[in-house]
Order: structure tokens, then C-alpha cells, then sequence
């Protein structure tokens, strides 16, 4: 599937990835900048959060406890905050969009 990935200054970048990949190592491994992923996607550091927007965020898997305790830590956190490493990009979230904060932490 492609994933679409929006910079906070508006930048896109395009990636393809094998199914179940998930969101985190998608930007980690093609280089897109932003996420930072620093737990290995151990949901452990907040470093990986992103925005995911209707329609799609609707059609993600439900939020953990502790996904969403890990958000916490997040700065500017919103509705739309995920952590990108529990996202695993099935075939139906082909074309995804994902923006990123500007910021880490
Ligand atoms: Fe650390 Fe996602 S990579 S919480």
C-alpha cells in the first residue's frame, strides 16, 4: 500500500510498503522526516506521533490504554493523535494520509 505522509510545512512524501508495515517504520525506513521512532516502535517513547484524519481514521485499529497513556507525553496532542508504530498499514488504508506535528517532544 502507498502512505501518504504530510510534513508540518506542507511537504509530501509518497512511500510504498509491504502490507502490515507499520506507520513508524514506513517513515523511518524511506527516510521521511519527522518521525523519530527512538523505542522501536515499543510504544514507549512518543516519538512517533502523527495525525491521521477522517476518512481514515475511522478504519484504524482502536486505541490501546497504553497508546493512549504514551500520548500523553505527546506535545500537541489532538483527536486525530496516533502513535505511528501500533498503525500496521493493511491494504484497505492504501493511500492514507499522515501528518506529522512539528515537533517531536
Ligand atoms: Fe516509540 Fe512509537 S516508536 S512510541
Amino acid at each position: 500500500p502507498t502512505v501518504n505522509f504530510i510534513a508540518y510545512s506542507g511537504e509530501r512524501h509518497a512511500v510504498q510498503v509491504p502490507p502490515d508495515t507499520v506507520l513508524m517504520r514506513a517513515a523511518v525506513d524511506n527516510g521521511v522526516p519527522g518521525i523519530d521512532g527512538d523505542c522501536g516502535g515499543q510504544c514507549a517513547c512518543a516519538t512517533c506521533h502523527v495525525y491521521i484524519e477522517a476518512p481514515w481514521a475511522g478504519q484504524l485499529p482502536a486505541m490501546s490504554e497504553f497508546e493512549n497513556d504514551m500520548l500523553g507525553l505527546a506535545s500537541e496532542r489532538r483527536d486525530s493523535s496516533r502513535l505511528a508504530c501500533q498503525i500496521p498499514v493493511t491494504p484497505a488504508l492504501d493511500g492514507i494520509e499522515v501528518r506529522l506535528p512539528e515537533g517531536q517532544h
